[in-house]
């Protein structure tokens, strides 16, 4: 067999040494354009289980790598003049330039063929090799001449880095945010050999220009970032070496294989340098080339099992360096925050890192990062030790007069079983035994304010007396019965009203009994549904007057607060997307004026609504469609809602357009809620594929929204907050007499539970290396 590898990176020449191993018969050359150790850039970094891989696959790569490792464990935020340090990190740091001479090594000593000074720019040259890496990098050559094949997509980030390296010792991955007198400032370090440590600068673009760094040579940029960091490099300089500054490119190709052809390491896929993993993803894609050859029959389809064995691993990690990425591009969202919060912050942005997690790992920094959280809700007026606070979900909130007992709260939820809009036993059991479960704050689901304004026959309603006396008797079994408080969500279906029960068919129109619809243009929602009439004066003020007759009943049912529906595409979202709204008078066009509808008729319930009630409304940030609503475009609508006086945002997504595509995920919406709450600066509500008390507590304490609401585990589980206050001890949540000795019971276990989990978790981790090395070195207690 012939193999051809174009560039000897960390990607080519692991695949090289593993596909040598694999056939020692096998013909293998690299070819690399650079010279032998003409290697740029300083250290890579790998985590244990990297490692953990490279052992396996290539016992002595792994040991020489090993032995040339710096470990740390630690991972150091310094942010105005504070240092938080939280350990159990486990990674280790090695240059890159020993790292590809031990490849080298290794794949001469197996009989590879490495050419270097050799550029290739035709693949034909190879036409007898039977399989044709590419591993030429981020910039690849081979990639972009089959552009129409491998169609990738390259999104340079707005950000400006540079790599540099210095002879400050550090023990700590190292992240420094500086404030200068043209804006932030980041560095991200790490040693990576005794004396050596990689530094990269990061940057907005408005700071670079400010800062004056466009056009300085390399030696230039490096003495004005010697002078920003002047103060941590404690003397030591900085070393440059093509430290040219450049904006990060996010690349992903929709195809891996053609032919016999491959794409490897940063020429198919690039992960940001902020988690760490270029390296490691080059060196993994060698593993799963290496095992598709190993275990296909043929070339063909050894590619086709690498490409499509690797890709789910690979967009995994892709898509944790984006969030990331995007977290260091918004860092000014979170520069007023507290220290501690801060850097809570910046260890809980990838999703990986959680407040549990943390919790096992630097207990003392997740009490810092508690007790701060409870100061500012003492600031707020409420009565909470601060010395042994409760978990962030078990703070207490306040909106207006209305004060929640805890964070968590039940999302609007359609239950599509209600007779003429009338709310049944069904209801009554619903609501009521999620009160009782300990959500500090319940929504209805979207109840309609006139029969048209429906989305199913099964909806409920509120225009009129036997709707209205339906939830007074479910508003009163919930204040009676429990602490939660409830707040009534009002809506009108818009294009999507006269459809189908959800389990018969979600959206789609109904074959009978249906009725006329309005949206704000007449534009379906699949092409097979009813053609909305585009909504007229007239009717725009009789459904007004209707939403704030609802309104009036709602304040009559004795509901706590009141959510104005604004999102997923219903009437009022349809005003607000440019995807749904083709209107040509002053409702359409502009941003402004496609919110004229929605905030009129917010006004006009405002003003209805009792001045001590809160009020929220629901959005959708995004309409995950080319041309639609933007995460910045919802920062603009959350700040006009803001002054015109709601009380709370409640950040939801989508469902605007049926050709939508959302990115889903855990906590998928969640960066949204950050970015209106952090930019609009109104308090948020997240929601979407929360399924843990963790998750609400790490987004709590990261300042990503004030509320978190959980839809879907609260359809299975009504006592979600209850079982979770049992974990956190937070042992003053409501329960009602009848049931508390289930609650002492469940307090009692959990007390147990908790630390046998926790005992489990820290004895089934396996030791860091740092760790390891630190107690092999240790000196022997004396006898
Ligand atoms: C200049 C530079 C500095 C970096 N510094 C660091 C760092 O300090 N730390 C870190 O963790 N990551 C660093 N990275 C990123 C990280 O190394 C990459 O994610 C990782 O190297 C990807 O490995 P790769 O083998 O896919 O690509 P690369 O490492 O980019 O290797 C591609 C190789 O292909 C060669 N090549 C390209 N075109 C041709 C051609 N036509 N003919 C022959 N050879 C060709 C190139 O010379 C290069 O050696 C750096 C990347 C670059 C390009
Ligand atoms: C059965 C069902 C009905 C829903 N009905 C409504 C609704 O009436 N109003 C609303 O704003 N959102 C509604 N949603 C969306 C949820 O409130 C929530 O935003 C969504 O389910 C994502 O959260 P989750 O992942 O916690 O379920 C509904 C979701 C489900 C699953």
């Amino acid at each position: 067999m012939k193999v051809a590898i174009i560039g000897g990176g960390p990607a080519g020449l692991y695949a090289a040494i593993l596909l040598k191993k694999q056939r020692p018969q096998a013909e293998i050359t690299v070819y690399e354009r650079n010279r032998a150790d003409d290697t740029f850039g300083f250290g890579v970094v790998f985590s244990d289980a990297t490692l953990d891989n490279f052992e396996k696959y290539d016992p002595p790569s792994y040991r020489r790598i090993t032995q040339e490792f710096a470990y740390w464990d630690d991972i150091a935020v310094h942010f105005r003049g504070t240092t938080h340090r939280v350990g159990g990190n486990g990674f280790c740091g090695c240059s890159r330039r020993t790292l590809l001479l031990i490849l080298q090594d290794r794949a001469r000593e197996l009989g590879v063929t490495l050419l270097f000074e050799t550029d290739i720019d035709d693949e034909r040259r190879f036409a007898d090799a039977d399989l044709i890496v590419i591993a030429d990098g981020s910039n690849s050559r081979f990639r972009d001449k089959h552009v129409d094949h491998f169609r990738p997509k390259v999104d340079l980030r707005s950000n400006k880095f540079a790599w540099m390296g210095s002879t400050r010792p550090l023990d700590a991955f190292t992240f420094i945010f500086q404030e200068t007198e043209w804006g932030p400032f980041i560095a991200h370090a790490y040693q990576y050999e005794v004396g050596r440590s990689t530094w990269i600068f990061e940057t907005d673009a408005e700071t670079f220009a400010r800062a004056g760094l466009e056009g300085l040579s390399e030696a230039q940029s490096a003495d004005r970032m010697a002078e920003i960091f002047g103060w941590f490099l404690e003397g030591h300089p900085l070393l440059t070496n093509r430290s040219m500054w450049r904006n990060f490119p996010m690349i992903r190709s929709e195809r891996w294989v053609k032919d016999n052809m491959v794409l490897l390491g940063d020429a198919k896929a690039t992960a940001h340098f902020s988690i760490g993993s270029g390296t490691k993803l080059a060196m993994e894609d060698a593993i799963a080339l290496a095992d598709a050859m190993a275990q296909a029959p043929t070339v063909e389809a050894a590619l086709q099992k690498y490409e499509q064995g690797r890709r789910e691993e690979v967009e995994k990690t892709q898509h944790a360096a984006d969030v990331s990425l995007v977290w260091f591009e918004h860092v000014d969202r979170f520069w007023d925050f507290d220290p501690v919060q801060f850097a809570f912050g910046v260890m809980t942005r990838a999703k990986a890192i959680t407040y549990d997690n943390l919790t096992l790992r630097a207990p003392d920094f997740v009490s810092e990062v508690d007790k701060a959280f409870a100061k500012t809700v003492r600031a707020k007026g409420f009565d909470v030790d601060t010395e042994k606070p409760l978990a962030p979900m078990f703070q207490p909130f306040k909106l207006r007069e209305m004060e929640v007992a805890n964070r968590a709260v039940v999302s609007p939820m359609c239950m599509y079983s209600a007779a003429e809009g009338v709310p049944g036993d069904f209801h009554l059991v619903h609501y009521g035994s999620r009160a009782i479960g300990g959500a500090g704050l319940l929504f209805t689901e979207m109840t309609c304010v006139g029969r048209d304004a429906r989305i199913t026959p099964g909806c409920t309603g509120l225009w009129n007396d036997e709707q209205q006396a339906a939830w007074t008797r479910i508003v009163d079994f919930v204040h009676a019965n429990s602490a939660a408080k409830i707040s009534l969500q009002l809506g009108h279906a818009g294009r999507k009203g006269a459809t189908k029960l959800m389990w018969d068919g979600m959206d789609r129109p109904l074959e009978q009994g249906g009725w006329d619809t309005v949206s704000a243009s007449p534009i379906p929602y699949f092409p097979d549904s009813q053609v909305p009439r585009e909504i007229d004066r007239a009717a725009m003020d009789r459904i007004k007057a209707e939403f704030v007759a609802s309104a009036l009943r709602g304040d009559a049912c004795g509901f706590d607060m009141l959510e104005l529906h604004c999102a997923h595409g219903y009437l009022l979202a349809s005003f607000i997307s440019p995807l749904t709204n083709a209107r040509t008078d002053e409702y359409g066009g502009t941003l402004e004026n496609r919110l004229r509808y929605p905030l009129e008729i917010f006004e006009a319930m405002r003003a209805a609504w009792p001045a001590h009630k809160p009020m929220s409304v629901r959005i959708s940030a995004t309409d995950w469609a080319e041309g639609g609503i933007t995460g910045d475009d919802a920062v603009a609508v959350a700040r006009a809602f803001g002054e015109a006086g709601v009380d709370l945002v409640d950040v939801s997504t989508g469902q605007t357009v049926r050709d939508a595509q959302p990115i889903y995920g855990r906590m998928f919406q969640t960066p949204f809620s950050e970015q209106v709450r952090n930019e609009a600066r109104v308090a948020t509500m997240c929601v979407g594929n929360i399924t843990t008390a963790d998750q609400v507590n790490t987004i709590l304490a990261a300042g990503r929204a004030d509320l978190v609401a959980l839809g879907r585990p609260h359809l299975v589980d009504p006592s979600f907050t209850m079982r979770a206050a049992a974990w956190y001890g937070a042992s003053d949540i409501a329960c009602p007499p009848q049931y508390l000795p289930g609650k002492e019971q469940i307090f009692r276990n959990s007390v147990r539970d908790r630390q046998d989990f926790d005992d489990l978790k820290i004895k089934g981790k396996p030791k860091t290396r740092a760790e390891l090395k630190a107690e092999a070195t240790k000196p022997l207690a004396a006898e």
